[in-house]
């Protein structure tokens, strides 16, 4: 891209003042800006100022109702299992991680994975996610390919890490990062942001980049080539998921689903978590600030919250949905954000106040478009502790301690004795390596090595 060709795009686009510096630039700044408003994507960014500007008053949606959600019993469970490992073992189940986030809550300088949670070792999040996809290959004989989406923001740092740590027991030509997109902010007149006079200010373009990133990366191509139907997805802060549980596999397969949800019940009717809806015969997410008090709160005749269930980003999608989801355009999310600018004088300032604006793409946008899905309750303990806040609720404290309140009962089912308070709280810091023990079944099996009984 040349200077010339650049200031055309952008007067054609009304951003001409995103080369207001270039006479103060050096070399390298001139070409790193050039690159950046080759990478921009325009079309987005219309639609970004759409929503920006858009008048339009939305029109009352009809009233949602609470779908469907499957709760297994053990013989259901027992019969899902099997068609799921089934699935699994004949190598038709890839793992897909978006891990492109910037963890700002959190507030740790690396890719999240990176954060060291493992109670007694400090092994980082990626471990517990990688150990189990290790434990699921031996289980099985079979190759399952971990897909990892990074962003701008963490991609070379998170292939650095996965190779230090030897892609921790993983055949390295099974993990395939693959980066999503990045998008600029808009000020409130549709402009695009600078932070740096050479600068323009990007940031991820939220989890239902994933979709557009696994085919623009060639993704869905290997995934094909690999003969892949179905797709486990999670996100990177929880590190209790059962990846590629083979219940939630099978259930999937049983019914055709082109998406299923795992969803668990709600802490209190304003608990942080997407709910799923129906409305006119379709499913969709409602985030919880968009449902109303009334709908937030209400309860059945038999005192349950009516819109009991929430959902925790684990999804299994059927290959060819994720393949049919891939070219279309999801819809936008704006955020009112604090965006670091640069003044006219060339200097960075930080903004006390929300300044601008951030869009994104949600993955749970594609539901509309699936003809079946499937939810499955599952049991939050068992499997979601997410790390997103410092301190407080969902903090690295409550996973560590939810984690080993796991592994507690595990080693009770197991028939192994443990230290433990009154409370139910263990006596000692606990950590099961995945790869050692994938649940408790590998437990009781290691527990009898260990006690020679
Ligand atoms: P969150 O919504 O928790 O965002 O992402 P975050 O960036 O990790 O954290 P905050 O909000 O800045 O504190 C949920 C999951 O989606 C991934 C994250 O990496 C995490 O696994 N994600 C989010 C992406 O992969 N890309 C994005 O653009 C946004």
């Amino acid at each position: 891209m040349t200077f010339d060709r650049a200031k055309q795009i952008l007067e054609k686009h009304g951003q001409g003042h995103v080369l207001r510096f270039w006479d103060a630039l050096d070399a390298g700044e001139r070409a790193h800006l050039l690159d950046q408003i080759a990478g921009l994507d325009f079309a987005s960014v219309a639609r970004m100022q759409a929503l920006l500007t858009s008048k339009a008053v939305a029109v009352p949606a009809s009233e949602p109702t609470a779908p469907e959600v499957v709760e297994l019993t053990p013989d259901a469970r027992a019969k899902a299992y099997a068609a799921g490992e089934a699935e699994i073992r004949a190598g038709r189940v890839a793992v897909l991680l978006v891990a492109g986030g910037q963890g700002s809550r959190l507030g740790y300088d690396g890719p999240k994975g990176a954060y060291a949670i493992g109670p007694v070792t400090g092994r980082p999040l990626f471990f517990f996610h990688a150990r189990k996809i290790v434990a699921l290959c031996r289980r099985y004989g079979v190759r399952i390919p971990f897909y990892v989406m990074t962003s701008d923001v963490n991609d070379a740092a998170t292939r650095s890490y996965f190779e230090e740590q030897n892609y921790f027991g993983l055949d390295r030509n099974d993990v395939i990062f693959f980066v999503q997109g990045m998008w600029p902010a808009l000020d409130a007149k549709g402009r695009i942001i600078l932070d740096r006079p050479g600068h323009i200010f990007m940031s991820p373009d939220g989890h239902g980049g994933t979709l557009t990133a696994l085919a623009k990366h060639g993704c869905l191509e290997d995934m094909e080539r690999r003969g892949i139907t179905s797709v486990f997805y999670f996100q990177v802060d929880n590190p209790m998921v059962e990846i590629a549980d083979p219940a939630f596999i099978g259930l999937h397969m049983s019914r055709r689903a082109d998406i299923s949800l795992k969803l668990c019940a709600k802490r209190d009717a304003k608990e942080g978590l997407g709910v799923v809806v129906e409305r006119e015969g379709r499913c969709e997410m409602v985030e919880y600030t968009e449902l109303t008090d009334e709908q937030a709160h209400r309860r059945t005749a038999a005192g349950e919250l009516y819109f009991k269930y929430g959902s925790v980003a684990i999804h299994v999608f059927s290959f060819a949905f994720m393949k049919a989801e891939a070219d279309k355009a999801l819809p936008l999310h704006i955020a009112h954000k604090k965006i670091p600018v640069c003044a006219d004088d060339g200097t960075a300032v930080k903004p006390e106040k929300n300044n601008g604006y951030k869009f994104e793409k949600f993955i749970f946008d594609v539901l509309p478009d699936a003809k079946t899905v499937v939810n499955l309750a599952f049991d939050r303990e068992e499997e979601f502790s997410p790390v997103k806040n410092a301190s407080g609720s969902d903090s690295p404290a409550t996973c560590k301690r939810d984690m080993q309140a796991k592994w507690l009962r595990w080693f009770k089912r197991a028939g192994i004795q443990m230290p433990a308070h009154a409370c139910g709280v263990s006596a000692l810091p606990l950590e099961i390596d995945p790869a050692y023990a994938l649940d408790v079944t590998d437990l009781k099996k290691k527990g009898i090595a260990l006690t020679g009984e």
